[in-house]
């Protein structure tokens, strides 16, 4: 059908009539009529619309799991900003500040997401590090702490990438999000790695 691939072309006004199916013969897209008609039913929902096809409540229940797993993450890594202390704690330290604050902007970016798609963020203390996939570990001195880290980040580098998979093409703005997240955590073991390789005496 002429003109109608555009859904905000003024030419599309005619569109859709003659496919009842609400698909025009424009590469199967949906025509307008049916495009604006399904925009105006469900108003409520937001940014969730017909053609959201991802599983909400699971999509919902794994970004929980990942905003756990930041908030332990940042606590984490401040509690180490703060207790670091040797040789080499300038350097460490800020590491470990750098990635405590790219850690709360995560867990900030999924809280956002959690809501767009119609969820509650669960930010309650009692139980957020049962909820966590990564562990609160103090540390025993400066290199125990890097370790720690190191070993945190591996876990959430694993589990965003099987949440990545999970959700696939079925919701893009979420998987981008975590694609965003992932290249930092892989960042984030890069420089903790870096550090413990350079450990005199290890
Ligand atoms: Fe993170
Ligand atoms: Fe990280």
């Amino acid at each position: 059908m002429a003109g109608n691939k555009d859904a905000g072309g003024k030419k599309n006004v005619k569109a859709g009539k003659a496919d009842m199916a609400g698909k025009s013969g424009t590469a199967g897209l949906t025509d307008v009529q049916t495009l604006r008609r399904r925009a105006r039913e469900n108003v409520g929902q937001g940014a969730i619309t017909p053609s959201y096809t991802a599983d909400r409540d699971t999509v919902v229940r794994l970004l929980n799991e990942a905003l756990a797993t930041e908030w332990v993450c940042v606590l984490r890594y401040y509690r180490h900003y703060f207790s670091a202390s040797g040789m080499f704690a300038d350097a460490v330290k800020a590491e470990f500040l750098e990635h405590a604050q790219q850690e709360l902007e995560h867990a900030n970016l999924i809280s956002e997401r959690i809501v767009q798609l119609g969820g509650e963020p669960d930010l309650d203390p009692d139980t957020l590090t049962a909820r966590a996939h990564a562990e609160y570990k103090p540390g025993k001195d400066l290199r125990d702490m890097v370790r720690e880290n190191l070993i945190a980040e591996r876990i959430a580098i694993d589990s965003y990438r099987e949440m990545i998979d999970y959700i696939g093409d079925r919701d893009t703005t979420t998987k981008r999000m975590l694609e965003h997240v992932l290249a930092q955590e892989e960042e984030h073991a890069d420089d903790m790695k870096d550090l413990l390789d350079g450990w005199i005496g290890k």
